[in-house]
């Protein structure tokens, strides 16, 4: 298969008062026609920039330093103008944000929206757009589309007008759709209900699917990889099932902790990451989760770790003394006796989830 997607070595830093933001460092990721990867991280580790760096949105100039490139099925994307990129948005490659009042406008109605895009990218009639209209938002699972048509943004709830602004992403039918934390602005039933309506478009229409979250729990039995971002860079990579039986970053495995079970009563125990998220003005010398990492050793420390096989190219990760090693078991017994959690967190420091 070739890819679909190719990011090789994107960097995007942002030249501030402060100083240098390093806000993706080195990112290189494929995607495959049809493939739905997952990037994942918690907030701050430079997703979002990373995925408007990849639809074009973020360029150099006027403070933004930015490197690397993206192909998009054998087309450069970084080496394109604005207008000539823009043939690319919605046609082939679709965004969905984390909230669908910034995409959407509050003083058009949502059919006018829909039609605008259909005619734009398609050149039909307007009677035949706004049927087709109505037909994509019943197939986002909106009940009673022809009213739906008539109604302005602000007479949906949160969760509706997600549902709009995929409509309006699928109706060019774009083989990529960048999803950036679609759901983490709606509370979670209605999450569930439009990352399966996503998972069910993706797999019904063959469309690449790059999902950001920061929620590893949403992506685990919706997606066929993923990839772990922390400090603008990815620390672990590898098929979905692979990552959460085998873990090798002791950062992916603490992701993996700070994770209710579902099922679990709404006041189960949530072990967070101890430390703060990363400074992306200094980022840490040496591996940048060590500063946070309970099982660090010196030359963690020091010296970066490389991204490394795990056994296979499909499994890479950035550590000197991964999940499971001699080394890794020795700092764990040597949390447990120091009466501390073999992961390192303070028992005391356990927080409740309300
Ligand atoms: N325009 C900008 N100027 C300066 N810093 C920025 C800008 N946009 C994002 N950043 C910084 O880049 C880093 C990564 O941000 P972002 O990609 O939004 O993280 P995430 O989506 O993973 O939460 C953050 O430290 C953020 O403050
Ligand atoms: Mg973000």
């Amino acid at each position: 298969m070739t890819a679909l997607l190719t990011a090789e070595d994107v960097v995007v830093r942002f030249h501030t008062k402060k100083g240098v933001v390093h806000a993706v460092d080195g990112v290189s990721l494929q995607l495959e026609e049809g493939e739905v990867l997952a990037v994942v991280g918690e907030s701050g580790s430079g997703k979002t920039v990373f995925t408007r760096r990849v639809m074009g949105l973020v360029a150099g100039g006027r403070g933004t330093e930015v490197a690397g490139s993206v192909t998009f099925d054998g087309t450069v994307l970084t080496e394109l103008s604005g207008k000539e990129l823009s043939r690319f948005w919605g046609a082939e490659i679709a965004l969905i944000l984390q909230d669908p009042m910034t995409s959407l406008n509050p003083v058009k109605r949502i059919g006018e929206q829909l039609t605008e895009s259909i005619v734009l990218h398609e050149r039909v009639p307007k009677r035949e757009a706004l049927a087709r209209a109505v037909e994509l938002l019943r197939s986002v699972g909106l009940s009673e589309p022809e009213r739906r048509v008539r109604q302005y943004p602000h007479e949906l709830s949160g969760g509706m007008r997600q549902r709009v602004t995929i409509a309006i992403a699928l109706s060019c039918s774009p083989r990529l759709l960048l999803a950036d934390e679609p759901t983490t602005a709606l509370d979670v039933t209605v999450q569930a209900q439009i990352l399966d309506l996503l998972a069910d478009l993706q797999a019904r229409l063959g469309m690449a699917m790059l999902l950001v979250t920061h929620d590893l729990r949403v992506v685990r039995s919706r997606s066929d990889r993923i990839a772990v971002m922390y400090a603008g860079r990815i620390v672990e990579t590898a098929p979905t099932a692979t990552l959460f039986a085998q873990p090798r970053m002791p950062y992916t495995e603490a992701l993996m902790n700070a994770v209710p079970p579902l099922s679990g009563p709404n006041h189960t125990r949530l072990q967070v990451i101890p430390g703060r998220p990363p400074d992306l003005l200094h980022p840490p010398s040496g591996c940048r989760f060590s500063p946070r990492c309970p099982l660090a050793q010196d030359r963690c420390l020091t010296e970066e770790p490389p991204l490394r096989d795990a056994g296979s190219a499909e499994h890479r990760y950035r550590c000197w003394f991964p999940v499971g090693s001699p080394e890794w078991s020795q700092a764990r017994a040597r949390n447990l006796e120091r009466g501390v959690s073999a992961a390192g967190t303070p028992l005391t420091d356990e927080k409740v989830l309300t």
